[in-house]
């Protein structure tokens, strides 16, 4: 059966947290000298980006590769879409190679749902225009999850250009569905309206910022704008960025990268101990990881093949089964699945 993943409504907080338990247990492998397991052998991903990328594109192919699967990546630039080729053309001349998954990556709001509709292959939406980056909310509740233990209750405000942001879309979702109270702050002409629906409270100013357990910056989508939305990039400085001043020591603090340092963010914060950014990176492999073994791995296993859990009953019929091994190329085995019951009832204070 095909599965996709364009966007955080797909996911119920038990997907989500079948997910984080995953990428934990990805990490250990990422730990190794090896860091390869075979649970993707044969299959052929294919990313496909038509928007700048360094972060994510590079971490699918890594992940995908550490999965053991074929990669094709496609850059818009160099490709036949710089000879006018169209997103259709494009999307249905790749499926000759069979892929299981494609990676996509666009400009434009709907893409990887479109995508989704012209091939036969499961689909990640990667980052569409302004709408969703499912991938990018994963990892950063992953991140928070390995940092503070516990997401339930936490005062997440995420400051800054929400207007042209993906990332917090997905993550006031995200959030929002693991128990965080959300709040979006910045120049109400950053703001799009009605934004509460998603499930946060709304504020133009900082004053509040002190409330935060954790701060999550976003850029200033500058590509994304055609007119003046702020007076100056000084002015916002001024009134939104987060410095040491606005900065508490018990706040944590976030950005999906790549950061416009002297504007949402000063140099001193983004280096302080505080900050989660570079782990938000290293994390991005492990939970794409993850999310790949979702829709193919644990695709096979319900048609008797391989070793994890679809659907949260899936997972408690096959809890009883117990732990699987992968069978690694040196040899030994790695555990993909944690011990039964453990995704679905994890000891407290574990899980998000
Ligand atoms: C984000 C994106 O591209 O949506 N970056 C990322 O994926 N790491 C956020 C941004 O570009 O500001």
């Amino acid at each position: 059966m095909k599965r996709s993943l364009l966007s955080i409504e797909d996911l119920a907080r038990a997907d989500i947290e079948r997910i984080l338990d995953r990428a934990e247990s990805f990490a250990e492998v990422s730990g190794r000298a090896i860091k390869k397991v075979p649970a993707l052998r044969g299959r052929t991903v294919l990313n496909l980006f038509y928007e700048a990328s360094t972060r994510t594109s590079s971490s699918f192919e890594l992940a995908a590769k550490r999965l053991s699967a074929d990669t094709v990546s496609v850059r818009a630039q160099g490709s036949a879409v710089d000879k006018g080729e169209s997103l259709k053309d494009t999307v249905q001349t790749l499926s000759a190679y069979d892929p299981a998954l494609v990676v996509i990556r666009s400009p434009w709001a709907g893409a990887a749902e479109l995508v989704a509709r012209w091939t036969p292959a499961g689909v990640v939406n990667a980052g569409d225009g302004k709408r969703e980056h499912p991938t990018q909310a994963l990892l950063d509740l992953y991140t928070l999850w390995r940092r503070v233990g516990r997401l339930d209750g936490l005062k997440v405000w995420i400051v800054g250009d929400v207007l042209h942001s993906r990332v917090a879309r997905s993550n006031i979702l995200a959030f929002a569905r693991m128990g965080c109270e959300v709040t979006v702050a910045g120049p109400p002409t950053l703001i799009p309206r009605e934004i509460e629906s998603l499930g946060c409270r709304v504020r133009s100013s900082l004053d509040e910022l002190g409330e935060a357990d954790v701060i999550y910056a976003l850029r200033m989508q500058r590509e994304r704008m055609e007119e003046a939305f702020v007076p100056s990039l000084r002015e916002y400085a001024e009134r939104y960025q987060i410095d040491a001043r606005r900065l508490q020591p018990h706040q944590i603090l976030m950005h999906p990268g790549p950061v416009n340092r002297g504007v949402e963010l000063s140099a001193q914060v983004i280096d302080s101990p505080q900050a989660l950014i570079s782990q938000q990176v290293e994390s991005g492999v492990v939970v794409r990881m993850a999310v790949l073994y979702e829709l193919l791995a644990s695709g096979e296993e319900e048609e008797g093949v391989a070793a994890s859990a679809t659907t949260a009953a899936a997972a408690r019929a096959r809890a009883a089964d117990g732990a699987v091994a992968e069978r690694l190329p040196d040899g030994s085995e790695h555990p993909i699945e944690v011990a039964p019951g453990e995704h679905l009832a994890a000891p407290a204070g574990r899980h998000p």
